[in-house]
Parts: C-alpha cells; structure tokens; sequence
C-alpha cells in the first residue's frame, strides 16, 4: 500500500469519531473533487454529485447511457458500536464527577475501559442550524477495578454491569460545568441557544499502522469506515462510465438499519427515483434500470483469528492481507448469490486482486448487513464482501494494510 493510501485512510479515520463527522469529512472529499452537493436543492440533469443525509451519504458519478446500463452501487456503513451519552448525564461520586452511558450497538465493552477517551457529536440550535463537536484532548475515562479489589478477574473474565460499571469519569472538581455547558463552550454557542444535543464517546488513539513489516492498520471504526473510505476513494478516481456509479453510504446499520436514514428507509430508492428523474428518465426507465444495475455490499469479515482458529470453518476462512472476502450464507444473512458473486470475482480478477470466502461455521449464528437489506427493497442483485479484520466491535480494531488497497482496486474495476 502506498504511503499516499495510508494518509488518506487515517486521515479519514482520525477525522471521523461519529457517522456526523465521517458524512462532514467525505463531504469535503467529494467538493474537492468536484462533486455537487444537492443536499439541499433539485438533483441536476448530467451533474456528479452527493446527499448528505444525517449520518448517511449518497455520492453519484453520471454514467453516459443510465437507461440500459443501470447503476452500478457499492454500499456500506458509516456507524460502530460505541457509547452514547444519555440525556441529563451527570453524577457527582465519591470525589468524581460521571456520566451515564447508553450503549449502542453491540460493542466490546471491555475494549472501553482503561482508555483516553474524547466526546464528540453535534447539536442542534434552536434555530434549527446544527454543527458538530469533538474535544481535542482526552476528557473521560472507564477506569476498571483494580485486580485487588477482583482477584478472580482473570480466571472468571472480566463480567461488567452495563448500568453500573460504564459510566467514565471526567473531572474531579465540583464547580466543573455540566455536559451541555461544556458543549457550548466547545461550540462557541451559548447554551439557552441549544435545542439537544447527541454525544458518544470515542477513543483518542489515532489510526497507526503496526507490525515490524508494517502490515496492520489498528484504529476505532474500521468497521466499516474502511469500506467507506475504499468505495468513496474509488469512486472519486474513477473515470465516467457508462453506467452511473453510485456509492452510499448509511447510518444506523449496527442497530439493524430501520431508520429514517439507515439502509431499511427509503433515502437510496428516493435518491436513485430522482436521479432518474433529474435524467430525464421515465418510471418505466428508472425501473428498467434497476433491473440492469448491481451492488456490491462492502462490511468487514472476520479474519482467522491465530488464537482461536476453531470458530472459524477453516476451508472458508479469510486471512489477513490475502484481500477481500465474499461473504457467503445461504439463509439470505448475506446477499450473495452465484450471480452476484461473480461480479465481484471479476472485478478482482480484472484488479488482479486475490479474494476469499468467508462461510461462518453452521453452530456459530452469522452476522448480517445492509446488502440482504437494499437487495430486498429494491431487487438489485447484490454481493456482499468485505476485508477481514480482528476484534471486530473493540474499541480498536486491526486489519490488513495490503486488504484496504485490494478492496478500493476492486471496487474501481467494477466502477470501469
Ligand atoms: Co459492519
């Protein structure tokens, strides 16, 4: 992987605390790169462009005959489990001033303990303008119990009252301001200006590449801001095609994607409906177009773990820095079909990328995605795949270097 790629993605990464901030950053990717935003105004006829959408974002590159070729669309998802802040926060403790948690998703929750953790999220004014935040430094902490005070915690694990035992710390001093004071200082706003506000908390650690052969990407939110940062880089370095590139990106996904902006809402149907519409394109056109189109489905997979070989089914297990896998289960958790799959195949062919398979052993329940999701709303013939990492839902999570770039070389041939 080049130097280059590494910038960007950690850049991203590092950037990106909250699907806000990831929809913000890419954003601003796709100004400079010549991208409309339409968020706000009529979709254009012949105009490559965007919709940002809360936490989720369609980004679109005009195709030269949409009708017949339909779009081409690669999806994933721009939110990880982490820990929310509740509504009225605040404790005062025995010395400590606290917050209380809410959990999203289905986190390693262990992974948050014992880290410099920062808050960010964004508010929204009463006048209905919203702007984003993120402490600079590290504001909070989990401390976990000392082993004195818990000598059986390496025998017995580690087990965490999820009411009781999250809730970090983030000053000592009585007369610190409460959550949304600090926000307002944070913001530059006053805080009779702020209607709400929606904060979690993320680790500081930046995104690093690790390994004496420099190999590994650790960081938080690999799953799936890698994704992210692959179709949105492919997509900005790919030539017009005939058929119209589509990348969307959604929120929401960790939580199963029923939202008004998640993957089960209407935003792609509604966002393709107008693309067509904006082309001059009839009804009968558009649906015609959707039979003709695809989607790759791009989320991680799980890597073999060295220590845990056996949860994995070994004749369909991915391994690090081998490129991407096609995610493949036959009760639909995935979308993969032998006709999708084959998109994706050649598109890594062409890549001269390798693939794998990832099938989950038949006594381990699978994970699902968004590519089951946009396949049934909208009938596109849809394959899911995704670069294999570790400790999938930590805090921090590791993948391959080398997966990254197979991924985004995939995805640009398919673009092609
Ligand atoms: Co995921």
């Amino acid at each position: 992987m080049t130097n280059q790629s590494i910038s960007s993605i950690t850049k991203q990464l590092n950037a990106s605390p909250t699907p806000r901030h990831l929809v913000a950053y890419i954003s601003e990717q796709l100004n400079s790169a010549g991208f409309v935003d339409f968020s706000k105004q009529s979709i254009n006829q012949n105009k490559s462009g965007y919709i940002a959408n809360s936490g989720s974002l369609i980004a679109w590159r005009t195709g030269t005959q949409t009708a017949r070729s339909g779009f081409r669309i690669v999806g994933a998802h721009t939110d990880s489990p982490c820990l929310k802040l509740k509504p009225n926060p605040e404790d005062r403790r025995f010395g400590f001033n606290t917050l209380q948690v809410e959990i999203y998703g289905s986190p390693l929750i262990n992974s948050w303990l014992d880290r410099d953790l920062g808050i960010a999220g964004h508010i929204v004014l009463q006048n209905g303008e919203q702007k984003l935040f993120c402490s600079a430094n590290p504001v909070a902490r989990i401390s976990q119990l000392a082993i004195h005070l818990d000598r059986e915690v390496n025998e017995r694990g580690l087990v965490l009252d999820k009411q009781l035992h999250l809730s970090p710390t983030w000053s000592t001093d009585s007369k610190s301001p409460n959550l949304i004071d600090w926000v307002a200082i944070q913001t530059k706003t006053k805080t009779t200006d702020i209607a709400h506000l929606d904060a979690q908390l993320f680790d500081t650690n930046k995104a690093t590449v690790i390994g004496i052969d420099d190999s590994l990407l650790a960081s938080g939110r690999l799953d799936n801001q890698a994704s992210c940062w692959a179709a949105i880089t492919a997509i900005i370095e790919s030539p017009t095609s005939s058929s119209t590139l589509v990348v969307a990106l959604f929120d929401h996904e960790e939580v199963g994607s029923q939202s008004a902006s998640g993957a089960g809402g209407p935003f792609l149907e509604h966002t393709l409906e107008r693309l067509s519409a904006g082309l001059g394109l009839s009804r009968i056109d558009y649906l015609e177009a959707l039979k003709a189109s695809s989607c790759i489905s791009a989320d991680n997979a799980h890597a073999v773990h060295p220590n845990y070989p056996e949860r994995h089914d070994l004749a369909n297990a991915p391994i690090i820095n081998r490129g991407p896998a096609l995610k493949m289960n036959s009760n639909q958790r995935y979308a993969t079909s032998a006709e999708s799959a084959a998109i994706f195949v050649a598109a890594c062919n062409t890549a001269k990328v390798e693939h794998q398979i990832f099938v989950s052993r038949n006594n381990m329940p699978c994970g699902t995605t968004i590519g089951p999701i946009t396949a049934t709303r909208l009938g596109i013939k849809t394959v899911d795949v995704g670069i294999p990492q570790l400790s999938m839902h930590s805090a921090r999570e590791v993948c391959g270097v080398s997966d990254l770039v197979s991924l985004q070389l995939a995805l640009k041939a398919y673009f092609k």
